[in-house]
């Protein structure tokens, strides 16, 4: 866990790389693949570029794209944050950065405010811990599919008692989008936007890969992680993710409705489902 006294990078460097966001975006467009984007996705990165071309505002995480994906609503705190706070030995993960301008709420007892999101992210690390006797810092490589602007991987540095080397792949748009939140919050050093094959991760730091990349990352992951994204993407997507297994995870954190077909070849390969709860009726994990 990071100490409480490290400089919070967000407010001074914000505008600064925000300034170089359409630099980093250009380079890191050409790296798509068209076989795995579905065309909601297309559309959602299209708008996204549109409205934050050529300088991301301060308050970009409002964006539609954004807010209406990946912000859970606040009805679910009282479902989720008692169990979040029962098992955190520690409340600073929960403290949600100001960069962005996420809506965010008090922590009641407490100075800190945090967001139904950050509450949310919590929530998915812990049951994945309490459901296979393992514990996210048994991972020294975490590779995550679809990644969101990053409020995931935020969480893990916190909760991680290590260095670990993660690995996000994403849309070239997500992925400068994560570049950009990610290099506020966590400092610019300790984020690699990767934009050339071979991908060969740094480790200890947060490698963001666009998807056009995938086949030319070399990764030996721990755990692979893909909440509501994997399923997101088009079948080929999953089926080259299927044929690496996994990017060699032996542990693997997936979350998605118990319809969906793909929910199927996940516990084909061994492995588990776990309902959410009742608050998000039919929303399964797959944890192994
Ligand atoms: C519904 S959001 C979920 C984000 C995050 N996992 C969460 O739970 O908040 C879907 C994520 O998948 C990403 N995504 C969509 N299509 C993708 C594709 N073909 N390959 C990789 N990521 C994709 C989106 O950009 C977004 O980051």
């Amino acid at each position: 866990m990071h100490s409480p006294d490290e400089p919070q990078h967000g407010d001074t460097a914000f505008a600064d790389l925000a300034r170089r966001f359409a630099e980093r975006l250009a380079t890191v467009r050409p790296c798509v693949d068209a076989r795995y984007v579905r065309p909601d996705w297309v559309r959602r990165n299209a708008e996204l570029e549109r409205d934050l071309l050529p300088v991301p505002p301060p308050d970009f995480l409002r964006h539609p794209s954004i807010a209406f994906q990946m912000f859970v609503n606040e009805r679910l705190l009282p479902h989720e944050l008692p169990y979040v706070r029962s098992r955190l030995a520690d409340e600073r993960p929960l403290a949600e950065p100001p960069v962005g301008d996420p809506p965010t709420v008090p922590l009641p007892g407490s100075d800190l405010r945090t967001s139904s999101n950050t509450v949310h992210q919590l929530f998915h690390l812990l049951r994945y811990q309490e459901a296979t006797g393992r514990r996210v810092d048994d991972a020294a490589t975490i590779v995550e599919w679809g990644g969101g602007f990053g409020a995931l991987i935020r969480v893990i540095t916190a909760l991680h008692r290590g260095e670990p080397t993660c690995v996000v792949f994403d849309t070239p748009t997500f992925s400068a989008v994560q570049w950009l939140y990610l290099s506020a919050v966590l400092g610019e050093e300790r984020v690699v936007l990767h934009d050339t094959a071979p991908v060969r991760p740094v480790p200890g730091r947060v490698n963001l890969v666009p998807i056009g990349l995938v086949g030319a990352t070399d990764v030996d992951a721990d755990l692979f992680i893909s909440n509501w994204a994997l399923n997101e993407s088009l079948p080929r997507a999953r089926e080259d993710v299927v044929d690496r297994r996994w990017f060699g995870a032996g542990s693997l954190l997936l979350a998605m409705h118990a319809g969906d077909p793909f929910a199927q070849v996940v516990l084909a390969t061994g492995a588990t489902a776990v309902p959410l709860g009742d608050f998000m009726p039919g929303q399964h994990y797959l944890v192994a």
